[in-house]
């Protein structure tokens, strides 16, 4: 059985980055599940719905088909139309956090994300991906950094993509993320008993995946 990594945390921790380099180091196909969740808000938004219309928004998963392309920043497809940017906005990450608290919403993306997981040889990254996604994966790793530091990191992400971003405000939208996340009340993002805790600050996304690979070497062994 090829092996499953899981790479839970925070927003702004660097799972991203760091799994598409593991993913590529390693072979492996590598999984964005917070993108699916921003495909669907970003659906959702633009038939019209609030983020208090969570079983309406479920019930549009149904004409949904999410395909990724690869490359950097990987392409992502709602129904073959290219979403990729779009998806990327500090309003949709705001609607995908606000959704994803729905059960309806959280039980048709957990399916889907497990499909995709099955056949092994994958890393995927998100908030439940340890816990709930995939509790059986080879090895969990729960990526974090403090509030500033990954703050930081938010707003060098979004000057380096021409978006406009002050340090208080993206410092405010984390920390109201990580509410969220932390206190909803189905799959709250936690530190599942198994997983291995590495602190991603003052480490290079380079020698962050070189220390995740130590860990799968060492659990394979
Ligand atoms: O990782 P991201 O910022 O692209 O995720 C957007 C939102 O989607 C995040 O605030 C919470 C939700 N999400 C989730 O609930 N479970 C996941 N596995 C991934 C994302």
């Amino acid at each position: 059985m090829k092996p499953v990594i899981a790479i839970d945390g925070p927003a702004g921790a660097g799972k991203s980055t760091v799994s598409k380099l593991i993913a590529q180091e390693l072979g492996l196909s590598y999984l964005d599940t917070g993108a699916m969740y921003r495909c669907l808000a970003f659906r959702a938004l633009d038939a019209g719905l609030t983020v208090q219309d969570g079983d309406k928004a479920a019930e549009l998963m149904e004409d949904i088909h999410i395909t990724f392309g690869v490359g950097e920043p990987q392409p992502v497809f709602i129904n073959g139309e290219d979403v990729t940017t779009s998806i990327r906005t500090p309003e949709i990450g705001e609607a995908a956090s606000a959704l994803s608290q729905f059960t309806p919403v959280r039980q048709r993306m957990v399916a889907l994300q497990q499909e995709l997981v099955r056949g092994g040889g994958v890393i995927l990254e998100g908030r439940d991906v340890t816990t709930v996604v995939a509790p059986d994966a080879t090895l969990k790793i729960y990526l974090t950094a403090s509030l500033e530091e990954r703050a930081k990191r938010r707003q060098h992400e979004f000057i380096a993509k021409g978006m406009e971003a002050g340090f208080q405000d993206v410092r405010n939208q984390i920390e109201q993320r990580d509410h969220r996340d932390i206190n909803r009340d189905d799959s709250p993002l936690k530190v599942a008993d198994d997983a291995i805790v590495v602190e991603s600050a003052d480490r290079t996304p380079e020698e962050v995946a070189a220390k995740i690979i130590s860990h799968l070497k060492a659990k394979l062994q």
